[in-house]
């Protein structure tokens, strides 16, 4: 029996199995009811007491050794039939496609970067808004144009809440809150009552800069603005103040930019004079301080406000601002950038 017992302990290192059917049938052959190991107990009851004790030890160690290689073999090929498996957990996933970022965003991004780098930080505001904070709050008289309802959409049951016309609401909005020094840059979607043409959308996007604290002249307004010119449309862009009026501006100017396609020599695109108009701006005017809380004798500041539309028009040269909206991807892959 102990000859036994040593030949099948010699054999057990030799065992394979590579599915659950072979190691189930290794199972069987030793250690089920029938199996050799069961047997060699069946005999080993027979035994004298001197052999039981010295084949007993024996035939233990042959069936802990058994289990122990049953075992070895069923982890091994779990972990091995894991990695056969159609799911490769280590692979790599597809390349996944990314898609460019709209023209608006870019430009978007790069106003707000350039505005970044002089200190602003970002504010936002709401889409729908009451008429003091568009309107009433920035000088805007009673009777002003602008508040006809041939140009803001108006909420019809409540004619003091209307979707914003400009993006200077949110200079009101912070004012209000905070006190100076305010340095903020507030991009965002505006609604105006408009006819649909190649120029002209009744929703497009501004950004609005806003500047408040002591001794804040015209000086820092136009080197603002020349900085932001050169940076955007590179740095041999002139820039050209023309005198304009806006309520909440006192003085107001509107900015022109030397034409980026010809360089300023004139072209259809500038309709030959040179200069591309982009942007209105001002120094805040004393009245909008004063409605926000602002003390006008101690504070000043400037105020700048430009269509996202407008300017990414004179970047990219798109004729059309309604190509902008037509989710048309050849259109819009076009456009790659670091923003
Ligand atoms: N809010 C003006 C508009 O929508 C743009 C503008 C002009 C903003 C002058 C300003 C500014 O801050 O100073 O046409």
């Amino acid at each position: 029996m102990t000859d036994k017992i040593n030949k099948l302990l010699e054999q057990i290192n030799q065992l394979s199995a590579t599915n659950i059917e072979e190691l189930e049938a290794l199972r069987i052959r030793f250690l089920s009811k029938k199996g050799e190991i069961t047997r060699l107990f069946t005999e080993f009851r027979e035994l004298s007491p001197e052999e039981k004790r010295e084949v007993g030890k024996k035939l233990n160690e042959l069936k802990d050794k058994v289990q122990e290689k049953i075992n070895e073999l069923k982890i091994s090929f779990e972990s091995s039939s894991s990695e056969e498996s159609d799911m490769d957990l280590t692979r790599t996933s597809y390349p996944v496609p990314l898609g460019t970022r709209h023209p608006l965003s870019i430009v978007k991004n790069e106003i707000c970067d350039i505005f970044a780098r002089l200190g602003f930080s970002i504010a936002e505001g709401p889409e729908v808004e009451d008429d003091w904070h568009v309107f009433s709050s920035l000088n805007f008289p009673e009777d002003h144009p602008a508040r006809d309802m041939q140009d803001t959409f108006f909420i019809q049951t409540n004619p003091d809440i209307l979707l914003r016309t400009h993006t200077s609401s949110v200079q009101t909005r912070v004012m209000e809150k905070t006190e100076p020094p305010i340095r903020i840059i507030c991009p965002g979607r505006v609604y105006r009552n408009e006819a649909i043409s190649y120029r002209s959308l009744c929703c497009f996007h501004q950004v609005e800069a806003l500047y408040i604290d002591k001794d804040v002249s015209f000086t820092d307004l136009k080197q603002a603005l020349l900085f932001f010119a050169k940076e955007l449309f590179g740095a041999d862009t002139k820039i050209r103040l023309r005198p304009s009026f806006f309520p909440f501006t006192e003085p107001s100017a509107e900015m022109d930019i030397s034409c980026n396609l010809c360089g300023g020599k004139g072209c259809p695109f500038c309709k030959y004079t040179g200069w591309v108009e982009i942007l209105g701006c001002g120094m805040v005017d004393p009245n909008v301080l004063e409605s926000c809380g602002i003390d006008s004798r101690i504070y000043s500041g400037y105020a700048l406000g430009m269509g996202i539309e407008r300017v990414t028009n004179l970047r990219y040269q798109v004729k059309d601002i309604r190509m902008f909206y037509e989710n048309d991807l050849r259109f819009l892959k076009q456009f790659e950038s670091a923003y």
